[in-house]
């Protein structure tokens, strides 16, 4: 039986139903099997690409080149879940026209079913003139880390006055402007709440409270994959950094002495043809 694929719609609905979204962040084929086979709704090639797998500092040296063969190798891995490609660094600030033939690149050329950009207000035309070229598209408010120099570091963001208010503004641009769910990452629990029942679109939480129409985190982080820091808003629901270790040091224990390869490892052979080599 084919299986039914996660899209917009299917947002629209579970927030219509008040059925949380689920969304994960995965970056190659053998992680997306997993997810999707855990049944997670949509899965995002985020540029944290660039911290979590790649080994920068940030999400800033990522390219429009290295986020393709991320997302063709996660989207072979994927039947269910909606792909969403994040769009990196200047790869939708330049102009309207190049943001739209980036999007449009991710779709024609790596096979996901929606873009990621951040920003508000000042990003609503490029969403516009994506989105009307068919292409969905997701926002991104809150800590936008691709800013983070100009945060000035990663921290909650629309803490006072003035900036919950343009948080508030810029969901309603993005909404406006076409955008079908907007991510929220670092913001208070309560202005998270006010902008999910403000909008008409899904919101999806990251370090922003319960009450958004979904829940993204990076796989990375609340796998435990790297053991050592994490955010506050991450929770932990494995400990790959201690299972990983553990298998690798006993792999080089036992192959230092000697306990493996055992006898169930290896391949026999004909006794005569190994005589007459001899
Ligand atoms: O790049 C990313 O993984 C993201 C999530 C943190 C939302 O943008």
């Amino acid at each position: 039986m084919a299986i039914e694929r996660v899209t917009t719609a299917t947002f629209r609905k579970y927030r219509a139903e008040g059925k949380k979204i689920t969304m994960l962040t995965a970056y190659d084929y053998p992680t997306a099997r997993l997810v999707d086979d855990a049944g997670i709704d949509a899965i995002l090639v985020g540029d944290s690409l660039g911290n979590a797998v790649l080994g920068y500092g940030s999400t800033i040296p990522v390219t429009m080149d290295d986020m393709v063969h991320h997302v063709k190798a996660v989207v072979r891995g994927v039947q269910r879940a909606m792909v969403v490609a994040d769009m990196p660094f200047l790869s939708y600030n330049v102009s309207k026209k190049e943001a739209l033939r980036n999007a449009g690149r991710f779709l024609q050329e790596a096979g996901a079913q929606a873009v990621k950009l951040e920003g508000g207000t000042e990003v609503a035309k490029s969403v516009q003139k994506i989105t009307e070229a068919g292409i969905p598209v997701m926002g991104h408010l809150g800590l936008t880390p691709q800013s983070v120099h100009q945060l000035g570091g990663y921290r909650v963001q629309g803490k006072d006055e003035a900036a919950a208010k343009k948080l508030l503004q810029d969901a309603k641009a993005l909404e406006e402007a076409g955008a079908f769910a907007v991510v929220l990452e670092c913001v208070p629990v309560p202005l998270a709440r006010l902008v999910t029942e403000s909008i008409g679109i899904p919101t999806i939480g990251i370090g922003a409270g319960p009450d958004c129409s979904g829940q993204v985190l990076v796989i990375h982080d609340m796998l435990g994959f790297y053991g050592q820091f994490a955010p506050k808003f991450v929770k932990r629901y494995a400990n790959l950094h201690e299972n990983i270790m553990q298998g690798l040091q006993e792999y080089r224990c036992e192959v230092e002495n000697g306990a493996f390869p055992g006898p169930e490892h290896g391949f026999g052979m004909d006794e005569e043809v190994l005589k007459k080599i001899n």
